[in-house]
């Protein structure tokens, strides 16, 4: 299999308290790229953290690129917010957007890579007219808000098609999963077509060396289950 997997720890499951650190961290340690859960106690039921947050990663000296997953509605008026603050891919899902091709058109016009989100009960349908204009789509596996909850598995049918859907139109879009997702099923999340692997719990919480605040155990673990593809 030649596709390049990447890990991507979800920052919603560090500890706040020392974020620069816990990021260089799973960088130190062999991941990939940062996701940044962006949550605003309205689209869903949880209030986290915005582009003030990302700005002080980036100028801390974060260079690998920052996975903004924006669950917030409306999702316009923050968007060049998150672009100046250093924002790599910015992703959205479309029940949050009233123009889901003016919101792809305006994160590309910011500089950014957009990508849009499917909650687990959410049809694919708006893929038909937007994945040629995409960088990414993300599948939710669990339903968004929180971390730590139970993978659910009728998404890996979603990944399937929306990797055929790709394939089949030669496109160069990244497709990344959200939610519950950890040593005991990335292989076979790997294996419905997924190449890029949101893990919270599973990276911050259960993974960390102890001794050397470290995360290369769990990373390596996440990474060697890949080559058994
Ligand atoms: C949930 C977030 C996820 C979450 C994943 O709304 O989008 O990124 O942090 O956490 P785990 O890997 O613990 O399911
Ligand atoms: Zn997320």
């Amino acid at each position: 299999m030649s596709r390049a997997f990447r890990i991507a720890p979800s920052i919603l499951s560090a500890n706040f308290a020392r974020l620069g650190e816990e990021v260089d961290n799973v960088l130190k340690s062999g991941a990939d790229i940062v996701h940044f859960d962006v949550m605003d106690n309205h689209y869903v039921p949880n209030l986290t953290i915005g582009p003030l947050i990302c700005e002080a990663l980036k100028k801390h000296g974060v260079t690998a690129p920052i996975d903004v997953h924006l669950m917030v509605k409306p999702v316009d008026r923050i968007i060049p917010d998150f672009a100046k603050a250093g924002a790599s891919y910015i992703t959205f899902h479309p029940e949050a957007s009233e123009h889901i091709d003016r919101t792809i058109g305006l994160i590309r016009e910011c500089g950014c890579q957009p990508g849009l989100v499917f909650n687990p009960a959410t049809p694919l349908d708006v893929l038909e007219y937007t994945l040629h204009k995409l960088d990414m789509v993300l599948l939710m596996s669990v339903n968004p808000g929180f971390g730590g909850q139970k993978f659910i598995p009728h998404v890996l049918d979603k990944a399937r098609q929306v990797r055929q859907m790709i394939d089949a139109r030669g496109l160069d879009v990244s497709l990344e999963i959200d939610g519950g997702v950890g040593p005991a099923n990335i292989l076979e999340v790997a294996r419905a077509g997924v190449d890029t692997f949101v893990a919270g719990s599973a990276v911050f919480g259960a993974g960390r060396d102890e001794d050397a605040h470290r995360y290369d155990t769990v990373i390596g673990t996440l990474r060697a289950e890949l080559k058994k593809l």
